[in-house]
């Protein structure tokens, strides 16, 4: 089936088109320049900006995808979580759009096309083929999730941060610090150049073990918290030098390290207890590269004890938001028969996750 994707759920401005699970084309017009004075989207620009734009980027991806309007086959928007202005005016072009051609439509929550994501084929990449079930690791700017993923619609939360997302605090610090907008890929570039030992910032406690009756029980076993590692880095952070004549790149290296490090260890917890063997990761911290390259040594150190261990990123493209993931997961209902009402409302919650 031919589905247009559009997502605006924030700052990015995106059409695709995907058939198959192919993507055929993946326009995602940036508002990065628009907001980078403030070094924070500014929800008002950015819903404005979407109304402005969306009409010509859904347009230039069907042409990217060789296409005509009348070779769509269906569409589907993201419906939530986000900024509300943003998402109504995706929403609604794409409710618009499957009116008028009298096509079917789907609403789709944005994380769960993040965990879709490592799914799609482009030419050229691999391609995530893993069966149901597997683990998620879903680590964006606004949400930072392990979880149990039975069926791209069927995801249930093990653990999530019990306050900033491990996104936010890459932001947070790069504005802190001036590193560059948007702050994680500043923060990845930043720290090539550090080293990562020269700080030895504090790794959150909230994993607490107790007995109930004959049976242990476990608190937070993957949940995952950045505000202490976030104040560490930006109050206390002569408490933690541990080596003379620092400089920014040290302070990048040591943040991000620990702040994966705080992602692992728990993703690790969910890998011994689940027994699970596929690791599917999705969101905008999946490009990070110091993540993607821990994960990798995991699963390749020949001494692990997990040597079944698969792990799939999506490519980078398909990391931050975009529409072809949109596009991927709305196939996947459309074909099953599912269909949104043309009245279904955009919402700033997550609403597709299971609690355990
Ligand atoms: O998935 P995404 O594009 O948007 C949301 O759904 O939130 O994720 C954006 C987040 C931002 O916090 C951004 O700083 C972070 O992903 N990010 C990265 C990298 N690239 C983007 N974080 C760490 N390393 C990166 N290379
Ligand atoms: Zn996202």
């Amino acid at each position: 089936m031919v589905v247009l994707g559009i997502e605006t759920s924030c700052d990015e401005c995106a059409a695709a088109v995907v058939h198959n699970g192919i993507v055929l084309s993946n326009v995602v017009a940036t508002q990065i320049p628009f907001h980078s004075k403030w070094q924070g989207v500014v929800p008002e620009i950015a819903s404005r900006m979407h109304t402005e734009w969306i009409y010509d980027v859904a347009g230039e991806a069907i042409k990217r995808a060789g296409l005509k309007i009348a070779d769509i086959e269906g569409a589907a928007a993201t419906a939530h979580p986000g900024l509300l202005g943003s998402l109504l005016v995706g929403l609604h072009f794409a409710k618009a759009f499957a009116w008028a051609r009298n096509l079917p439509f789907i609403a789709v929550d944005h994380l769960l096309a993040h965990l879709y994501a490592s799914r799609l084929v482009i030419e050229g990449q691999d391609v995530c083929s893993a069966d149901y079930p597997f683990l998620g690791l879903l680590v964006s700017g606004g949400h930072s999730v392990i979880c149990r993923v039975d069926n791209f619609d069927d995801v249930t939360v093990l653990g999530t941060t019990v306050d900033d997302a491990a996104g936010e605090a890459f932001d947070k610090i790069a504005k802190h610090y001036s590193f560059g907008y948007p702050g994680g890929a500043a923060i990845d570039k930043l720290a090539q150049k550090g080293n990562s030992e020269a700080f030895k910032f504090p790794m959150p406690n909230l994993y607490k073990p107790y007995k109930q009756g004959n049976d242990a029980r476990y608190d937070h076993r993957y949940d995952l918290s950045y505000s202490g590692l976030k104040t560490a880095v930006v109050n206390q952070l002569e408490q933690f030098r541990v080596l003379p004549d620092t400089t920014d790149a040290d302070i990048a290296a040591s943040f991000q390290k620990t702040a994966v490090e705080i992602l692992l260890r728990a993703l690790f917890r969910a890998v011994e207890d689940t027994g699970l063997q596929t690791i599917v990761a999705g969101g905008g911290v999946a490009a990070n590269s110091y993540l993607r390259t821990r994960l990798e040594e995991y699963v390749h150190t020949a001494d692990n004890k997990q040597t079944e261990l698969k792990i799939y990123f999506p490519p980078l493209e398909l990391c931050g938001d975009n529409a072809a993931m949109v596009a991927g997961l709305g196939e996947q209902y459309l074909l099953r028969g599912d269909r949104s009402p043309l009245n279904v409302s955009a919402s700033a919650r997550v609403r597709a996750f299971k609690r355990r």
